[in-house]
């Protein structure tokens, strides 16, 4: 008897980014971060898990190549799943035949964007296979603590919405878990608009990237300590508020601070690319002109910006890109407005 469940995750968008661990294995944070989960439709991953008496050993595909299931962050997401549910099971409250338990898995996954362009494609990831083994193993409940283990920001895309990732202070971790901190529903009007610069995949990964900076830079701990955490409670506030000039410059500053972060590593690591430079000094000439924030750009560990904007401003904004960034002068790139929804 075959057991199949297929889910669809979508990425999120830090606002206040992640960066840098304090524990390798569990993925626990050096401080908080926050983010928008995008619209189920759009920036996805959509996974397939299928459970067999008949299956070998468990398999995971990832866009329809296998890829090495012995990850060891892999592994934590299938052990930590397993365990909850055999204490289901010994518990007397598991739905599920039993027999589920020495089934091995078949995993398959694909991405509906590029892998590694700097599109949080682990964060999509590790949420989905995290959500579908839950559901093939029966366990219900908080799950984001297993997404992190994971990819850190994996955490985050369990949510819809407006969603904090709280960092925590125990060993164990326990209490690093993701938290919504407004549902999708809350700022209708919010829009998030990807321009990709590259999509080829990505000079330095987040994971050896963080590393790095965790040895060398030590604006890292500065922003940590000493930003993050006011950052976190101004930005909530904006949120709630939904006040789009505070959330704005907030936005656009922690990106900032994260890429100089990037700066300060030794040896340095760059993302951001000339046609992100050139997105920076548009947004900023296009808020000087009306005389107020309407735009704010994001980057994460790559070149591509993202862009939080208002319904009505979509249109100026899409013009003034074609304007300055006609498409046979940037072959490929393209640009898609994206509405802010529920995930998984
Ligand atoms: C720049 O979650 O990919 O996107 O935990 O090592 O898997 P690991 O790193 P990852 O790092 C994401 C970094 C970021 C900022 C963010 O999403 O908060």
């Amino acid at each position: 008897k075959h057991n199949i469940v297929t889910c669809t995750a979508p990425v999120n968008i830090a606002v206040i980014k992640y960066w840098g661990k304090r524990n390798e294995e569990l993925i626990l944070p050096i401080n908080s971060s926050l983010s928008v989960t995008l619209h189920q439709d759009q920036l996805k991953t959509t996974t397939t898990v299928a459970t067999s008496r008949s299956f070998q050993e468990d398999q995971i595909w990832l866009n329809g190549k296998e890829e090495d299931i012995t990850h060891p962050r892999l592994q934590s997401c299938l052990r930590e799943i397993r365990r909850l549910a055999r204490k289901r099971r010994n518990d007397g409250d598991s739905p599920l035949d039993p027999s589920i338990l020495s089934q091995k898995v078949h995993i398959c996954s694909v991405n509906n964007f590029p892998t590694a362009a700097g599109l949080a494609s682990s964060a999509a990831g590790f949420a989905c296979l995290v959500y579908t083994l839950a559901r093939v193993f029966g366990i219900e409940g908080e799950l984001s603590g297993i997404a992190r283990q994971g990819s850190g920001s994996a955490c985050r895309s369990m949510y819809g919405g407006f969603v904090q990732w709280i960092m925590g202070q125990k060993d164990d971790g326990k209490d690093s878990l993701a938290q919504q901190v407004e549902p999708e529903t809350h700022w209708p009007d919010l829009r998030i608009l990807v321009l990709v610069a590259s999509a080829e995949k990505k000079s330095v990964g987040s994971t050896s990237g963080m590393q790095t900076s965790v040895q060398t830079s030590c604006l890292l701990m500065h922003r940590a300590e000493s930003v993050v955490p006011g950052r976190m409670e101004e930005m909530i506030e904006a949120v709630r508020g939904k006040n789009f000039a505070a959330f704005a410059d907030l936005t656009m500053k922690d990106s900032n601070q994260f890429h100089a972060t990037c700066l300060d590593t030794y040896p340095p690591i760059f993302y951001l690319n000339s046609v992100s430079q050139q997105v920076i000094n548009l947004v900023h000439r296009f808020n000087r002109h009306y005389g107020e924030t309407r735009l704010a750009y994001t980057f994460d560990a790559g070149p591509n910006a993202v862009i939080y904007t208002l319904q009505q401003h979509v249109p100026e904004f899409v013009q003034a890109v074609q304007h300055f960034f006609p498409p046979e002068r940037n072959g490929g790139q393209f640009i898609q407005g994206l509405p802010v929804n529920q995930a998984a």
